[in-house]
């Protein structure tokens, strides 16, 4: 897992990620989670905390 600042938090590695409709996706390699609330795409990172000023 990777922490950066102003940056979404990445895990790397092959996840199976259960969503909150229950649908579960996989994901392999390096997967960013959103952490600024902004991505349209939760809970993974749409690169939509570039648009705003987030600090996080
Ligand atoms: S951290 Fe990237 S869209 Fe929220």
């Amino acid at each position: 897992m990777i922490v950066t600042n102003n940056r979404p938090l990445k895990i790397k590695g092959k996840l199976q990620i259960q969503l909150a409709s229950a649908e579960i996706v996989t994901k392999e390699g390096t997967t960013g989670f959103c952490r600024c609330g902004v991505s349209e795409n939760k809970p993974f990172c749409d690169e939509s905390h570039r648009k705003i000023e987030w600090i996080g």
